[in-house]
């Protein structure tokens, strides 16, 4: 079975925002099918977070419809939302005065699940996220940025959701540990067959982790495509500028790389 002929998971319709006389998120449609990775890429203020929130209903659409796996959202119950979708937070938003262990399992105990089962759950999480079983003693400052964004990720994969949202997880790292916490990222959809909306402002992020890319600005999804598709055939100006810093950027460092070569070789 290829992408394309798997069911959709989430499905936006007209997705709408206002506050006040504000439109700041607008008619946006957009379909995700199981197991696919959907970056939602646009600059600060483009409606990014709302969008996101609305699929899980912490925010209300003020028109259109979310269904997920074929129901409205407007239907469950919220618990139930937030068992079937896990949430990374913009801020990293662990709870401080909780140790790692505790953090993970907020879920679990909202949920009433057993002590042992939930022991089980964070041992096991922590292995996923490729932390030391050790860490799940320690407090969150205990922690680098790193970590702190693999506990994160751990706290909303807890009650074993098939859908992950996620807002700009790895924005404030550093590009190495970022990097790094991309691949675990892949990989850990890879085995758990996640379907994700991934939001993020960074090309480089949107094109090393997308299956598809949705351009946002102002409150409307410009376009929505492959990578491939959005670089060879941008709908419009914005996406078509946007498509090219990659290349610009490229092109400062080849620059550099070359001028340095030959003053190398002078
Ligand atoms: N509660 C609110 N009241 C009024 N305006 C808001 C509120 N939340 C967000 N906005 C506005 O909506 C726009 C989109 O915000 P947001 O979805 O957070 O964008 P992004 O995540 O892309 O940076 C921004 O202009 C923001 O100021
Ligand atoms: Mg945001």
């Amino acid at each position: 079975m290829t992408a394309a002929d798997r069911p959709v998971m989430i499905e936006a319709e007209g997705l709408t925002r206002r506050y006040g006389d504000a439109v700041v998120v607008d008619h946006l449609s957009l379909r995700v099918r199981a197991g696919e990775l959907v970056v939602l890429l646009g600059g600060s203020g483009s409606g990014k977070t709302t969008t996101l929130k609305m699929i899980n209903r912490l925010i209300e659409p003020t028109a259109g419809l979310v269904s997920l796996d074929g129901v409205d959202t407007a239907d469950l119950p919220p618990h139930e939302l937030r068992r079937r979708i896990g949430y990374v937070f913009q801020r990293i938003g662990l709870f401080p005065h909780m140790t790692v262990g505790e953090n993970v399992a907020v879920t679990p105990v909202l949920l009433g699940w057993a002590p042992e089962r939930i022991a089980a759950r964070v041992d096991e999480l922590l292995a996923l996220v490729e932390l030391d079983p050790e860490m799940r003693e320690r407090h969150p400052q205990e922690l680098s940025g790193g970590q702190q964004q693999r506990v994160g990720v751990a706290r909303a994969l807890a009650s074993e959701p098939r859908v992950m949202l996620l807002d700009e997880p790895f924005g404030a790292l550093d590009p190495v540990t970022r990097e790094r916490l991309q691949q675990s990222f892949l990989r850990i959809r890879a085995a758990l067959d996640l379907t994700t909306v991934f939001v993020t402002h960074d090309m480089t992020e949107a094109l090393t982790l997308a299956d598809r890319i949705g351009v946002m600005h102002d409150g409307r999804l410009l376009q929505v495509g492959t990578p491939s598709d959005l670089l060879t055939r941008p709908a419009d100006r914005y996406v078509r500028r946007l498509m090219d810093t990659p290349r610009r950027q490229a092109a400062v460092i080849d620059a550099l790389a070359g001028a340095a070569t030959a003053e190398a070789g002078a």
